[in-house]
């Protein structure tokens, strides 16, 4: 199956063009063409995503990635032969994923190829489960249930999967999520959006110094016996602290970076331990941005060699930790391949969640 996936429910405007084959136990998928342009530096000077201009970018570059796409993939840009259409519906900016789902929309009319919505965070969640060798993905067979951590910009929560595409949710963030809290941590010291790499090359700084530096962040519900999330705590502890400590040098920064980053980190692992008890999953899938943060893995890492050392953990490659439009096209094919619902892209309901489903 040729399929065309289009994201761009944040701020990526995304296009592939996928060849996928296979069973969602054994699943390939060629990427043919593809073409990725992240307004991230455009944002950055208001500290976050803004969506008029998030919008206004995804509809200028929509044309010219698919064009580009399409070149790559070697199709015919008048009437390429494809044979489905995924685009990214929710959750997300509604401004945003509307120039997606709209010119989904129109390709589909004009060159008469089916179209079906796919949720952003389920793409989160395929992304982690493949493997990238040279220009393709491969999926191997995946032990359920599966646990999911989707951390990202937007949200922070566990969704269990105890058959395909069947999900339920196990816990979930109360206010920010962790992405969020990284970047407004970030924005406090100065540091700029997108946050999270940046406060991880800061605490990376202060961990190599190894200096005692006596700053200390509370780890929000972690005696709480739910699976639940707290980060609006922690960033208004930061905030205090800053507030406290007057001008900051670039060492005090780096330190307040290191424990904000600790925090987050233990706040994770030992949620994911209480979900992985609750759940008794044979899989832990880690999703969204915030998965490509090196002491954040270490700290599952350990979690999981220690004490669930059957459990399979699994993360998106390099190539996919961020959004993009690969992710949508798995997905999509997977739901395909497993006979499950592939449904006409819905409302792009900012708040919809998985269990929509
Ligand atoms: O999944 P994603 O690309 O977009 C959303 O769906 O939100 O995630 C973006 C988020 C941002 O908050 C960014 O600061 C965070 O992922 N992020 C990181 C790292 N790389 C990206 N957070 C912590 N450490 C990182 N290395
Ligand atoms: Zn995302």
């Amino acid at each position: 199956m040729k399929l065309l996936a289009i994201e761009t429910s944040c701020d990526e405007t995304a296009v592939a063009i996928l060849d996928c084959s296979g069973t969602i136990d054994d699943a390939r998928f060629a990427v043919l063409g593809e073409a990725l342009f992240s307004q991230a530096s455009l944002h950055a000077e208001y500290g976050g995503v803004y969506p008029t201009l998030a919008k206004r970018e995804h509809i200028k570059n929509l044309p010219l990635l698919l064009d580009k796409a399409l070149r790559d993939a070697k199709l015919d840009p008048e009437k390429p032969e494809i044979d489905y259409i995924a685009v990214t519906d929710g959750p997300g900016l509604e401004p945003a994923l509307w120039t997606g789902i709209e010119f989904a929309t129109e390709l589909s009319k004009r060159w008469g190829i089916p179209l079906t919505g796919i949720d952003h965070m389920e793409g989160h969640i395929v992304s982690a489960l493949v493997e990238h060798t040279d220009s393709s993905f491969t999926l191997g067979s995946t032990k359920l249930p599966l646990l999911a951590l989707l951390i990202s910009g937007g949200h922070t929560e566990f969704v269990l999967m105890n058959s395909w595409f069947s999900y339920s949710h196990v816990g979930r963030t109360k206010d920010d999520a962790v992405g969020e809290a990284f970047d407004k941590v970030a924005r406090m010291l100065g540091l700029q959006y997108p946050g999270g790499p940046k406060i991880a090359e800061h605490a990376a700084r202060s961990r190599a110094r190894d200096a005692q530096h006596g700053i200390t962040f509370p780890r929000p519900l972690a005696h709480e016996a739910s699976c639940d999330f707290s980060f609006s705590g922690l960033k208004t502890a930061v905030l205090y602290k800053l507030k406290e400590m007057g001008d900051l040098s670039d060492e005090d920064k780096e330190h307040v970076a290191e424990e904000f980053e600790n925090a987050a980190r233990d706040v994770i692992v030992l949620k994911t331990r209480r979900a992985l008890e609750q759940t008794g999953s044979q899989t832990l899938a880690v999703g969204g941005g915030v998965s490509a943060n090196v002491e954040i893995r270490k700290g599952l890492e350990s979690l999981i060699k220690d004490e669930f050392p059957d459990v399979r953990i699994a993360y998106p490659p390099s190539t996919l930790h961020l959004d993009n439009a690969i992710m949508i096209g798995i997905a999509a094919y997977l739901r395909y391949s497993a006979k499950a619902p592939l449904n006409p892209p819905t409302k792009a309901m900012g708040s919809r969640s998985l269990t929509s489903y």
